[in-house]
């Protein structure tokens, strides 16, 4: 019988190198965010978005999934400024069974439905900002390079066999499955048609010669992996579910098919009548990204975090760290998992012709608006329910309201004719709290205010590290309204600049409010990258003064000059985000339907 060869289970490779950011002197801040450090200093990350099937055009899920790899890598880029510290990929998964019929129904070549849907992906990613450093086509000669070898390393190690494969296959899923996840449903004329019991898709019995990989004796190198580290899937439900699965049998896994049956994939190395399974096939993108097989990607690996849909979990959490362990390679770093979108309470679907079209929501709601609605609003343990109505009323009352209201009450001429960051006076706003004196005017809601920003980047830090960023940005909304409370209590307007009495406190107020907006500009980059830059240009901070090692929180309450005070405010660049509800015929029309 043959042994599987001996793994180093670190979960994280290189340890010595590995530290955690808390090295980083960044005060009020500190983070959990795994790093390597190379030779120089760098604190490398590497995330990933899945890549993306090309049978049908992209939509809300598929961005989804992308937005929430972008604002993760996007947060990391404010912790490491260095931009080569950071990798992220994303693609399109262009082989298999499923692409190969979806070209022969639309009566294309494969090679053309790919480039035509790849080509909408790569182009809604532009649209939308996703700041990936890398697209992978899977159809790309450096992939079928990186797998091949992955493959006859698999194969060096023992670790591929032929035998016959008989059971249940099901195109849609790309994927195996015993007679229990199989039901039957009435087809299209009646008669009872097998499906699968998770998705629903149809599934066809199998029966043939192919290669296999020996997953069952990875049962339990996987359970040790997660055990010894219980953050490697998170949100920690996804983790215990995989711990579960593992519980039962973990029968071998076929890893090929007849190439007469499925020749739209990358062949078996020294075996042209077998075709690559596309799951295998698609899990080593992750690897040609970084160079694999070249040992260069061994700098970038240890570093790796996929972001995942909780349907492809098992594929991502068991095959992918098994065929990992195989070919002498550690299991990812991070995988954060996240649930998925319906749409008014039903799954999204081409059948149900209820598929949401994310090009259209970025033209309707803006790119930093939809990116804002779909990242505050799903949250990754359960799915979320789309409608329109529900963008605009988000939208309007956080972005339009609460935050543009903010900016605007600051920085009108009205109020701040000078249009500078005003001085920040001691004496009005002591930094201990139950101070007495005439000209003490801070209140009690005022040190809560300040304590709240203060604490707020770590917060929303902690929330990436736990890929709940719908927290975060929940957090940084009750700081909004937070400060827009701060306002209306001491209700600027009704103080006089020219008051000798007033103007101190005047330009406190507008300095403290002022410096709680620049630390919302600055925690919003990572979701509303243009919004954001619009409000810092608006406060006139300046492209060096944004990341979250800069964000000294009103530096001038805890003793230290503050580099703002004084200085002009940018120019003058309209409403920060425009209100929907008025202005969109396409709404009056949603409504009347
Ligand atoms: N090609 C595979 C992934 C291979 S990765 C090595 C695949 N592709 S997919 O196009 O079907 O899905 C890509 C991502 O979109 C997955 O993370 C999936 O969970 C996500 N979503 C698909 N539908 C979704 C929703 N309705 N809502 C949220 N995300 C959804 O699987």
């Amino acid at each position: 019988m043959l042994r599987v060869p001996a793994f180093r289970l670190l979960g994280r490779a290189g340890a010595s190198r590995v530290s955690l950011l808390e090295d980083f002197s960044l005060r009020h801040y500190s983070s959990g965010a795994l790093c390597v450090r190379d030779d120089t200093g760098d604190a490398r990350a590497y995330f990933t978005t899945p890549i993306f099937y090309v049978n049908a055009a992209p939509h809300i899920g598929h961005l989804y999934s992308a937005l929430l790899a972008d604002a993760l890598c996007r947060h990391h880029r404010l912790r490491v400024p260095s931009a080569a510290a950071t990798r992220f990929s994303t693609g399109t998964d262009e082989h298999g069974l499923k692409i190969q019929q979806a070209a022969a129904a639309a009566g294309l070549a494969p090679s053309e439905l790919c480039d035509r849907v790849s080509a909408q992906f790569q182009q809604l990613f532009r649209e939308a900002d996703i700041s990936s450093t890398d697209f992978i086509r899977t159809t790309e000669a450096r992939h079928r390079v990186a797998v091949q070898h992955f493959w006859r390393v698999l194969k060096a190690r023992g670790l591929l066999y032929k035998g016959l494969y008989e059971g249940w296959y099901c195109a849609s899923d790309e994927c195996f499955l015993p007679e229990a996840k199989v039901t039957r449903q009435p087809g299209p004329s009646g008669e009872l048609c097998p499906v699968s019991l998770e998705s629903g898709h149809p599934v066809s019995w199998t029966k043939e010669e192919n290669y296999i990989f020996r997953l069952s004796q990875f049962r339990e190198p996987l359970q040790r992996w997660l055990r010894g580290d219980p953050q490697a899937i998170t949100p920690e439900p996804f983790h215990h579910a995989v711990l579960q699965w593992l519980e039962e049998e973990l029968p071998d896994l076929s890893v090929s098919r007849r190439s007469s049956h499925l020749h739209w994939g990358i062949p078996v190395p020294g075996d042209d009548s077998q075709t690559i399974y596309v799951w295998l096939d698609a899990l080593v993108n992750y690897l040609t990204v970084i160079g694999y097989p070249n040992a260069e990607f061994k700098s970038w690996w240890p570093t790796t975090s996929h972001i995942i849909g909780k349907d492809i979990l098992k594929f991502h959490a068991i095959y992918w760290p098994a065929l990992l362990l195989g070919a002498g390679i550690n299991p990812p770093h991070r995988i954060y998992v996240h649930s998925h979108w319906t749409v008014c309470g039903q799954k999204m679907s081409k059948s149900l012709g209820n598929v949401v079209d994310p090009r259209t929501c970025l033209d309707r709601y803006t790119v930093d608006g939809f990116r804002y609605f779909l990242l505050r609003q799903g949250v990754p343990n359960w799915d979320c329910d789309y409608y329109d109505e529900k963008v605009v009323k988000l939208l309007d009352a956080e972005l339009a309201d609460s935050l543009g209201g903010l900016l605007n009450r600051c920085t009108a001429n009205r109020i701040n004719p000078s249009g500078t960051y005003p001085a920040f006076c001691t004496t009005c706003f002591p930094s201990e709290p139950g101070l007495r004196g005439a000209s003490v005017r801070a209140q009690t809601e005022d040190y809560a205010l300040v304590s709240a920003v203060t604490t707020l980047p770590k917060q929303v830090a902690d929330h990436y590290d736990n890929f709940q960023i719908y927290k975060a940005l929940e957090a940084v909304s009750t700081c909004v309204r937070q400060t827009n409370g701060f306002v209306q209590r001491h209700a600027p307007w009704k103080l006089n600049w020219e008051s000798p009495v007033d103007a101190p406190w005047l330009g406190t107020v507008l300095h403290v409010a002022l410096e709680c907006l620049r630390v919302f500009g600055t925690l919003l980059q990572p979701v509303t990258p243009s919004l954001a830059d619009k409000l810092l240009s608006r406060l006139g901070v300046s492209a060096t003064e944004r990341g979250l090692g800069e964000l000294y929180f009103l530096p001038r309450f805890y003793g230290h000059p503050c580099p703002f005070e004084g200085r002009r405010l940018g120019p003058e660049t309209g409403v920060l985000f425009p209100r929907l509800d008025q202005s969109r015929a396409w709404l009056v029309k949603a409504h009347k339907t």
